[in-house]
């Protein structure tokens, strides 16, 4: 049994800043409103013409990992990619970024758990490199929101949540047991699928039949449904949850814990979680307030910020905890 070590990371996100007050000028919105409800101040969108999407910003943060991990591309033995916004409907991200990198017929797997994507993905990563079938993995997780947001006043609460950007880890096989991921942790519901969802275009609803069915776009199923109160009552709840399980299985408390990055759902969440566990402001890291919600690749992006201003030092636990649509939710412990 071997041990896996996060040797790299990396993140992008687009040059184009979006603030609150920019998406009050196309839609009934405000920044009071945003920053009370989410904490966020602004967030990326890709621009037309950018050159930028899902699979490219996934390449740019990989492409800074693998530098920093002092892995070179061709030692990859598996790419997995989270995301809920692909460039295509198939084949996946994963392929694209293999063609990108020019990485020659290692296996590519795209992960789609939304939220908990990047957790579901390091955790998948995680059994291939403990089993010892594979040395080095590239995670990468991933969004372009802003290509599939209603950004008129229909989809104001929605819209106003999410940004694009992308966020790596380099993955390698490690001898030292007790450093590195020391244990995941993962759960779904299915029975809340609809209520942070997006029906179509899929195989449900198909296009051509949506547009005739709504020839004046009302009741598109094409954009993300969320039901806001009832994500954040079930958030709140499995967020803490899987935090308190990925201790336990370690025999670790809540005072263990260095630093406790969570999705960046929304700023009022992380900050529910940080009182309901009583952990103090250096103990967690928020950057929601630049990047809004960038789904599966918040984690990945938060972390490399983290560990860049020298907030996570070598031997520090690292909790990773996450919750989306599903619902999903899941946790990692990590020794630095
Ligand atoms: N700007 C201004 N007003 C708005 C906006 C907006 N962008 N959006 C909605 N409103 C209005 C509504 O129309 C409503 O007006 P009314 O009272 O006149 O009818 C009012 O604000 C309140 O609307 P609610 O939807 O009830 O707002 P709520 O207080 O629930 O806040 C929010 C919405 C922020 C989504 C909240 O429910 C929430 O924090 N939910 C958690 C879900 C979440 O954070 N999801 C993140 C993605 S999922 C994930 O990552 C796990």
């Amino acid at each position: 049994m071997y041990q896996t070590k996060i040797a790299g990371l990396g993140s992008y996100v687009p040059e184009n800043v979006v603030t609150n007050d920019d998406l009050s000028k196309i839609m009934d919105t405000n920044d009071a409103w945003i920053q009370e409800r989410t904490g966020i101040k602004e967030r990326r969108h890709i621009k037309k013409g950018d050159g930028n999407s899902t699979a490219v910003m996934g390449v740019k943060a990989a492409k800074i990992a693998l530098e920093r991990a002092k892995i070179s591309k061709d030692d990859i033995d598996l790419i997995v990619f989270a995301t809920l916004s692909p460039d295509y409907y198939f084949p996946g991200c994963g392929v694209q970024v293999q063609e990108m990198l020019d990485i020659h017929t290692c296996p590519a797997l795209d992960v789609r758990n939304q939220c908990s994507g990047f957790i579901y993905a390091l955790s998948v990563a995680d059994q291939y490199i403990k089993t010892g079938m594979y040395t080095n993995i590239l995670v990468i997780g991933s969004e372009n929101h802003s290509g599939g947001l209603d950004f008129t006043d229909r989809g104001r609460s929605v819209s106003v949540i999410f940004g694009d950007g992308a966020g790596a880890a380099v993955l390698t096989r490690s001898n030292h047991i007790g450093q590195g991921i020391l244990s995941t942790h993962l759960h779904s519901e299915g029975k809340h699928a609809k209520e942070l969802s997006l029906e179509g275009p899929s195989t449900m609803h198909w296009v051509p039949e949506i547009i005739a069915e709504n020839p004046q776009g009302d009741n598109i199923p094409y954009y993300p449904y969320m039901n806001g109160q009832y994500v954040f009552k079930h958030a709140i709840q499995r967020f803490s949850e899987v935090i308190m399980e990925g201790l336990a299985q370690n025999g670790m408390e809540v005072k263990d814990i260095d630093m406790l990055i969570p999705h960046q759902a929304n700023l009022r969440i992380s900050q529910f979680i940080q009182q309901k566990l009583k952990l103090k402001d250096d103990q967690v890291y928020n950057n929601i307030q630049k990047y809004g919600n960038t789904t599966a690749a918040s984690i990945p992006i938060a972390l490399t910020e983290a560990w860049e201003e020298g907030k996570i030092k070598d031997g520090d636990t690292i909790v990773l905890a996450a919750f989306g649509s599903g619902f999903t939710w899941g946790s990692a412990i990590i020794e630095w």
